[in-house]
């Protein structure tokens, strides 16, 4: 990639795309196989304790990390996008008798996005939102959230979001795991090491790490060529991004956190996603 003013344009242009694409990302939704086994992953790692979710985005995995947790804080760039998430999780509580309601502004339960994603069901038929409907929230444990207040306690475990930029956040405290969903293909390898001490800094000393995502990429999004890191993505109405998408392959995305002092193992799907768990290495 050109000189940092480039990267940080390009950098702006992602997250510009994903304000824009919030209202429409779950028809963007990947129609491949595997995508349930990334939700069966995150059961089996258990991501218990305090748990911080890394561009949490609409809350797609959100509600499944709540069933685990005994806190989450989940961040992302995008209000629009965090709006969509608490709507989500509220949503996903509402036949709860601790239920809550979100926030005025709100998008609400009637939302396209207040409905609860199922593990096992894709939507939409045009891969570019790198996401799948992969978390299956419970409707028996309450939870609520509030996008732009600090914190919020809707029953058990507390939620709070977080609006910022993971390029110059800093955490304010430590947690047990660090779980971040189609967001490490967006990291430019620029930023790799940079993201990966970012998560170091977030992890208590034995804390463990968790990430889902996929290295699909369309020919019609290349274009800048199969080499380049940099594709182009389309809202339904045809506007134009492009963003950073780098499509990892487990045994080479192990090797590549090894050298950083992470003992990864890397999983394959049936389809063209992958899920990693681990911890430090020292
Ligand atoms: C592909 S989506 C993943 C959303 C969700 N984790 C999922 O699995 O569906 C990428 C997310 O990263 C967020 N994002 C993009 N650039 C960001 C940045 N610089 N800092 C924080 N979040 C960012 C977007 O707003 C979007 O919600």
């Amino acid at each position: 990639m050109g000189d940092r003013d480039d990267l940080a344009t390009l950098l702006d242009e992602q997250a510009a795309f994903y304000r824009a694409v919030a209202p429409e990302y779950d028809d963007h939704a990947l129609p491949f196989p595997g995508g349930a086994e990334l939700a069966r992953a995150l059961d089996a790692f258990r991501p218990t304790g305090s748990v911080l979710e890394l561009a949490c985005g609409p809350g797609t995995w959100t509600p499944q990390l709540l069933r685990h947790a005994t806190d989450v804080t989940a961040v992302d760039a995008s209000a629009e996008m965090l709006r969509i998430a608490s709507s989500r999780v509220s949503s996903s509580y509402a036949t709860s008798p601790h239920a809550v309601s979100s926030r005025p502004g709100s998008s609400g339960a009637d939302s396209p996005h207040g409905s609860s994603p199922r593990a096992d069901s894709f939507h939409g038929s045009s891969p570019r939102a790198d996401s799948f409907h992969g978390s299956s929230p419970r409707a028996d444990s309450p939870h609520g959230s509030s996008p732009g207040a600090d914190s919020f306690h809707g029953g058990r475990a507390p939620l709070r979001f977080l609006q910022a930029d993971l390029f110059t956040w800093r955490p304010d405290r430590r947690y047990d795991v660090v779980f971040f969903g189609f967001w490490l293909s967006h990291v430019p390898a620029e930023r790799f090491p940079a993201f990966w001490s970012l998560v170091d800094d977030c992890l208590q000393p034995d804390g463990r790490v968790c990430f889902v995502d996929d290295w699909h990429r369309t020919d019609e999004e290349l274009i800048e060529g199969e080499e380049s890191p940099i594709v182009q993505r389309r809202l339904t109405d045809g506007t134009a991004y492009r963003i950073v998408k780098i499509p990892h392959r487990p045994a080479e995305l192990e090797r590549q956190l090894q050298r950083l002092g992470w003992s990864i193992q890397v999983h394959p799907t049936s389809g063209p996603f992958y899920w990693g768990s681990g911890t430090r290495t020292r």
